[in-house]
């Protein structure tokens, strides 16, 4: 869908978008407008300088009228610092214009990211998120700073040439201009071209883009398969496929630069060979010569830049529709008018016949059925891919189910306000994730609310004080993006802290596959326990012990409850629980069986 639309190239100017685009201008009106009125001055003071040059020729220096001629050149000093200092304000306007606007736009991509369903991220990688960001917002800077919202003004300049050329000698000007009609045609030809290969070079950079994205995050395991090689290979493919279609644009723009410049030199070739002769004959003098020279000149260079106005134009108004389409994405996932609050809030999970499919046609959860109740510790287990990550994900409205209902605290989830739903109920991940900053930055996550007694507490309860004591400046240690500098253990307990810190009713949790030493282990084991106390668990349980200490014990098969009770009674039973557990745990309970029953006498 998406990528259909990298693809679409519509008109240079779209009106739509424009207007689209002005409503984060007005907030910065007066200082566009500024800009804008600068132009017809901007305009004033370059087409006067051959004009003043004229007369200074024509009239002064024929004459040896010295007086005369400085203050004709006083005027041109004047035109041309003129020009200088408005061209200069003009600029420096448009572009605190564009960047105060842009910052905002990109502002309003990110809150509306923010907002996007889950869903949306499983569709949408990364990397092409945060191109809308920067390297499209960047287009539209772009589209500024060449002057391409100003284009129209550039035609009432080529008008006002036009209109002094035929007021000062319509012969000389009808020859000066005789190749304007062709040159007409010429640019268009290779526009047409250019465009067809700058469609190419954006798809192609935009396949460098996810390459890039892919490879550097998966970085380790290309180099611990030894990729290296062949990954180095794909890239320098889609590298010399994006550098051929580039140079294919370079030949293009060449040919058109170039010609727009003979076919300046040619005018003026012209407008010497018969205006020269006029002048021989004494019907105009010399400066009307110099003057058209320099009005030739000044027709040419918009029309030379006209063709990369158009090219810059094209980009932001494509770059425009895709960072629209983006914030047009509804937010398909947000709180109701007017949320229910269930008072008092009871801690009660409750889901009833709940069908849910990440693709349509396709269910992971089929008719699942349960209920949990206050401060009752579940376990949930089952084979992977049987639907676990999925239920506790729809427990906090990550996604919207297709039919059937979750209740918490009684209320249905879709009647929640979201942000107080996900406030009682904290999530453990299996990867947890850190980000960059300080440990405590990662334990409140920017709530300064939260009080260092607050997080102190927790860090002790969750074991996570003596290797925090340990890290060069405890609980204002560097945290590197991701958490890299932590082992798995480590972020563990992390995250653990993290939830008491903010002291939810409902904790649900996937617990980590991956293996730790036995010390942290322990530590983790003994900091679970005391999370859980006294709240309500819903827990994706991979390790024995947390199985044992659970209330109850749901399987899942295929996206659907097939067994629920005790530890003892699923194992009278003989079932699905039965031989995961003779698969998965048994070697466990083997391994750490005794210091199991150390733990548990600590309690
Ligand atoms: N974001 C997603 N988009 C599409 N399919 C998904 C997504 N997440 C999980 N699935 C699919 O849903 C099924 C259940 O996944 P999950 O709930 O993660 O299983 P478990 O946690 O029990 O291993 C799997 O078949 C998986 O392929
Ligand atoms: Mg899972």
């Amino acid at each position: 869908m998406e990528s259909s639309h990298e693809e679409i190239f519509g008109k240079a100017y779209d009106l739509k978008l424009i207007r689209r685009l002005w409503r984060f201008i007005i907030p910065y009106k007066r200082l566009f407008w500024l800009a804008m009125l600068l132009l017809p001055l901007l305009q004033l003071f370059g087409l006067a300088q051959p004009y003043l040059m004229k007369v200074a020729i024509d009239r002064y220096i024929a004459t040896s009228d010295i007086w005369g001629l400085q203050g004709v050149a006083l005027l041109l000093l004047l035109a041309v610092a003129g020009e200088a200092v408005t061209s200069y304000i003009h600029y420096y306007l448009t572009m605190l214009v564009a960047q105060r606007s842009l910052a905002d736009l990109r502002v309003a991509i990110f809150s509306h990211v923010q907002k996007l369903p889950m869903s949306y991220f499983d569709r949408n990688p990364v990397g092409r998120l945060v191109t809308r960001m920067t390297t499209d917002v960047d287009v539209l800077q772009e589209m500024f700073a060449a002057g391409a919202m100003t284009v129209i003004s550039d035609f009432v300049m080529l008008g006002w040439i036009v209109v002094i050329m035929f007021y000062l000698h319509v012969k000389l000007a009808l020859v000066s201009l005789a190749l304007i009609p062709p040159m007409f045609l010429a640019i268009n030809f290779f526009r047409g071209k250019a465009r067809r290969t700058y469609r190419l070079i954006r798809e192609r950079i935009a396949r460098i883009n996810a390459y890039l994205g892919e490879a550097i995050s998966g970085m380790a395991v290309i180099q611990l398969f030894v990729r290296e090689e062949k990954s180095y290979r794909e890239f320098d493919e889609l590298n010399a496929a994006h550098r051929e279609a580039n140079q294919l644009s370079n030949l293009y723009e060449a040919a058109l630069y170039s010609m727009v410049e003979a076919a300046g030199s040619v005018s003026v070739a012209l407008l010497l060979w018969y205006g020269g002769g006029e002048v021989l004959h004494a019907v105009i003098g010399i400066g009307t010569l110099v003057a058209f020279k320099e009005y030739i000149h000044r027709f040419f260079v918009p029309l030379r830049d006209f063709s990369q106005k158009y090219t810059v134009m094209q980009s932001a108004m494509s770059s425009a529709e895709r960072i629209f389409h983006l914030l047009d994405t509804p937010v398909a996932i947000s709180s109701p008018a007017k949320p229910v609050v269930p008072k008092p809030f009871s801690g009660e999970v409750r889901f009833d016949d709940v069908w849910f499919s990440y693709k349509e046609g396709e269910p992971v959860l089929k008719g699942v059925s349960f209920r949990i109740e206050p401060g009752e510790r579940v376990a949930v287990v089952g084979a992977t891919g049987s639907g676990k990550t999925t239920t506790i994900k729809l427990l906090s409205r990550f996604y919207d189910i297709q039919r059937g209902s979750i209740k918490v605290s009684g209320a249905d989830v879709r009647d929640w306000d979201l942000q107080a739903l996900r406030r009682h109920i904290g999530v453990v991940l299996q990867d947890v994730f850190l980000f960059s900053g300080d440990v405590r930055t990662n334990l409140r996550l920017g709530d300064e609310d939260i009080s260092m007694e607050r997080i102190e507490q927790a860090v002790r309860y969750a074991n996570v004080e003596r290797f925090i004591d340990r890290l060069a400046g405890g609980l204002a240690a560097q945290v590197r993006e991701r958490g890299s500098n932590f082992s798995t253990g480590q972020r563990q307990l992390l995250s653990l802290a993290r939830v008491l810190v903010f002291q939810p009713e409902i904790l649900v949790l996937d617990e980590a596959t991956s293996s730790v030493d036995t010390e942290t282990e322990l530590l983790i084991q003994d900091a679970l326990e005391k999370v859980m106390k006294g709240r309500t668990c819903l827990v994706i349980a991979h390790r024995l012990s947390t199985i044992r200490n659970a209330d109850r014990i749901i399987v899942f098969h295929h996206g659907e409850i097939r067994e629920v009770g005790s530890h003892a009674e699923l194992m009278q039973k003989q079932g699905i629980y039965y031989r995961l557990y003779q698969l998965q745990y048994q070697s466990e309970e083997r391994k750490l069986g005794g210091l199991i029953g150390e733990t548990k006498t600590q309690d």
